[in-house]
């Protein structure tokens, strides 16, 4: 009854634009997230499953659902993936962000401004790190030959992962807008993390929603984001659960508070800001590469939770048809399992955090929970611009279960003495079935998205101390 309450109010689109003032509207809207809460669902969700559309270039500025028209900009759209199922009251926020992040985006102050964060507070650029023993552990496997492996080092980013790179951005597009606080949720903690340091630096104040499980996971993330002066919120369930309850804050308060998202999904422009500022990691990576080999990676590999390091990196590339895109995405138990986060290679399109999608749901539409090892896999959709590079055949998408991950996390310490992080671990897992497809002496780009310090605890009792158990538990049978 809910579900269908909700999908009536976000096909609704009336074409006269009725008054009302700032405390009707957000009592409105904090009415409907209350009448959205007793469901499985957040405010912006809904389990429409559009019919696939004839051609995946679609620029009309409307669409048509089921007889209405919907007001979808043809700039929110990748193909049939994408666009702005939000409350109504809410197109005309989602229009004014647009509208913002445009201008930053052709401000030459706020660019200047940007460029100096990212280099003296970020600390870009990164390092394209060619991780020669890793290579040599993969050519050994495999007479001798095979791909020469090269990392870009967004771990080394201040905050430990390429979350930062965007919410630098997104926080001093706040401060453009006046807000006096942030509202974010976050899996890893990484995305939390970089936005409690944005937020320190800008004077903004920021609370952080985080699933219980995640904080108790992330632990050390946690800490720090405390001691940026951030307020974590815990929250019931996942994932998508604190990204739903940090959206239900923010629209209790427009006016003041701006929602800043670090996964590249939600109702357009989100997706897009999230991708333009990952996308400098392509950018750079284009130039290093020059530097380096004299051309371009042949093959370029990220993990994908919602896909803002995968489109950060792969964005720069799209048109370069040479260059092979390849996303990774958390395998869990495996793929047969229906315990893991492969929503691309497992799941259908709908809509949910206010775009159309792919997306984990069962046959009823209900969203399924997902599984993975890495908090930041962990999250049962993905960015609309993935699923349309998936649906155009301009990138591939894989799997690496928990176990790949976690050998992968402890090859990387062993062989060249990184720490990457789980998610990251999932982009290197696949190396071993990958590399031996590849020409000797091919150039692979993996994004190392983050550091792993913040997973050591749990790769140390997965690992060692299971080995310990096994030891002992042999030893007094014996
Ligand atoms: C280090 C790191 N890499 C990757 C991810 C996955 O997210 P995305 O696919 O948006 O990059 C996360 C998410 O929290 C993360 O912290």
């Amino acid at each position: 009854m809910a579900c269908k309450l909700q999908g009536a109010l976000i096909s609704y689109h009336s074409r006269t634009t009725k008054f009302i003032d700032k405390k009707e509207r957000a009592a409105s809207v904090v009415a409907r997230a209350e009448i959205t809460h007793q469901t499985e669902f957040p405010p912006l969700s809904d389990t429409y499953v559009p019919p696939p559309t004839p051609s995946l270039i679609d620029n009309n500025a409307f669409e048509t659902f089921q007889g209405e028209e919907l007001p979808i900009s043809a700039s929110g759209k990748f193909g049939r993936f994408g666009g702005k199922f939000v409350h109504e009251h809410l197109v005309a926020y989602f229009s004014q962000l647009e509208v913002e992040f445009e201008n930053a985006l052709g401000d030459h102050t706020f660019q200047a401004e940007l460029a100096e964060a990212l280099r003296d507070y970020a600390g870009r650029e990164t390092p394209l790190y060619h991780a020669q023993r890793l290579s040599e552990y993969y050519k050994s496997r495999n007479n001798g030959t095979g791909p020469d492996i090269y990392l870009k080092r967004e771990d080394l980013n201040h905050g430990g992962s390429h979350k930062m790179n965007n919410a630098l951005a997104q926080a001093m597009i706040a401060k453009r807008m006046g807000c006096k606080s942030v509202v974010t949720a976050t899996g890893s903690g990484h995305h939390g993390l970089a936005t409690a340091a944005a937020c320190a630096k800008l004077a903004l104040e920021c609370t952080v929603f985080m699933a219980a499980k995640d904080i108790e996971r992330q632990y050390s993330n946690v800490r720090l984001m405390n001691l940026l002066g951030a307020e974590v919120e815990a929250v019931d369930g996942g994932f998508r659960d604190a990204a739903s309850d940090a959206f239900r804050c923010w629209v209790g308060d427009l006016e003041n508070k701006y929602h800043l998202t670090g996964s590249a999904v939600g109702p357009h422009p989100c997706p897009s800001m999230v991708r333009e500022f990952q996308s400098v990691i392509g950018k750079e990576t284009r130039t290093q590469a020059l530097e380096k080999w004299g051309g371009k990676p042949d093959v370029l590999v990220a993990c994908v939770g919602t896909g803002s390091n995968a489109l950060g990196l792969f964005h720069e590339f799209v048109d370069d048809e040479d260059v092979r895109l390849i996303g990774v995405e958390g395998g869990g138990l495996g793929l047969e399992s229906g315990k893991h986060s492969s929503t691309l290679s497992k799941g259908e399109v709908g809509v949910y955090h206010g775009a159309i999608s792919y997306l984990l749901q069962d046959q009823h539409g209900q969203i399924i929970h997902p599984h993975s090892i890495a908090a930041g896999m962990e999250y049962p959709g993905v960015g609309p611009e993935l699923s349309f590079l998936k649906e155009s055949g301009r990138a591939e998408f894989c799997a690496a279960t928990d176990e790949e991950a976690l050998d992968a996390y402890e090859n990387l310490c062993r062989l060249e003495g990184i720490f990457p992080s789980l998610e990251a671990a999932h982009a290197l897992g696949i190396l071993e079935k990958l590399a031996p497809t590849l020409c000797d002496g091919s150039k692979v780009v993996v994004n190392c998205s983050g550091s792993g310090d913040k997973d050591a605890s749990i790769v140390f009792g997965r690992r060692f101390l299971e080995k310990l158990r096994k030891r002992v538990v042999k030893t007094s049978t014996t």
